[in-house]
C-alpha cells in the first residue's frame, strides 16, 4: 500500500470512529523490504546518506528498500530506479554518488541484482 493510500484509509478509519482503537488501522505503511545483505552495506555506504527515507540533500529519491529500487524513476519513468542508478554509478559526467565511486565488485553485485528484477532478500541471485 502506498503511503498516501496508509493516510487514506487512516483517515477512513478515524471518521468511521476507530481511531480510539489501540492496533493499527490498516497494514502499517513502513519502511519497505529491506535491501538484500550482499548489496545492502554497498547502498548503506554510498547512497543512503542522500537517498534514505526520507531523502536528503535535495536527492529526489529514497533507495532505502527493495520496493524503491523497483519503482519508476522520477526523471524517467520508463526506468526504475534500479536501472537508472546504474547508469548514474556509471556516468562519468554525473556519477552517483557524486564523491568518491562505489567499487567494481560492488558495482557488479548491484548489477546482478538489478538484472535480476531486483529481488528482496529472501530469494537466491540466480
Ligand atoms: C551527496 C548526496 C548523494 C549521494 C551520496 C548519492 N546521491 Fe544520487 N542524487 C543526489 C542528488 C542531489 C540527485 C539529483 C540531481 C541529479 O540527478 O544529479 C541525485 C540523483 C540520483 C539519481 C537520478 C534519479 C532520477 O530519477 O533521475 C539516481 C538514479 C541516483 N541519484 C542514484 C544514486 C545512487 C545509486 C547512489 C549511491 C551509489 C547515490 N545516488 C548517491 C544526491 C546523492
Amino acid at each position: 500500500m502506498s503511503r498516501s493510500n496508509a493516510v487514506a484509509a487512516f483517515v477512513l478509519l478515524s471518521s468511521l470512529g476507530c481511531s480510539r482503537r489501540s492496533e493499527p488501522a490498516a497494514e502499517p505503511a513502513g519502511p519497505g523490504t529491506p535491501l538484500p545483505p550482499e548489496i545492502a552495506r554497498t547502498i548503506e555506504d554510498s547512497c543512503l546518506s542522500c537517498h534514505g527515507d526520507p531523502p536528503t540533500s535535495s536527492a529526489p529519491q529514497s533507495l532505502a528498500s527493495v520496493e524503491a529500487w523497483r519503482a519508476p524513476s522520477l526523471s524517467d519513468p520508463a526506468k526504475t530506479n534500479g536501472e537508472m542508478a546504474l547508469e548514474r554509478m556509471k556516468d562519468g559526467l554525473r556519477p552517483m554518488p557524486p564523491m568518491g565511486a562505489v567499487g567494481a565488485t560492488e558495482l557488479d553485485a548491484i548489477e546482478a541484482w538489478v538484472a535480476a528484477g531486483m529481488p528482496d532478500g529472501k530469494q537466491a541471485l540466480p
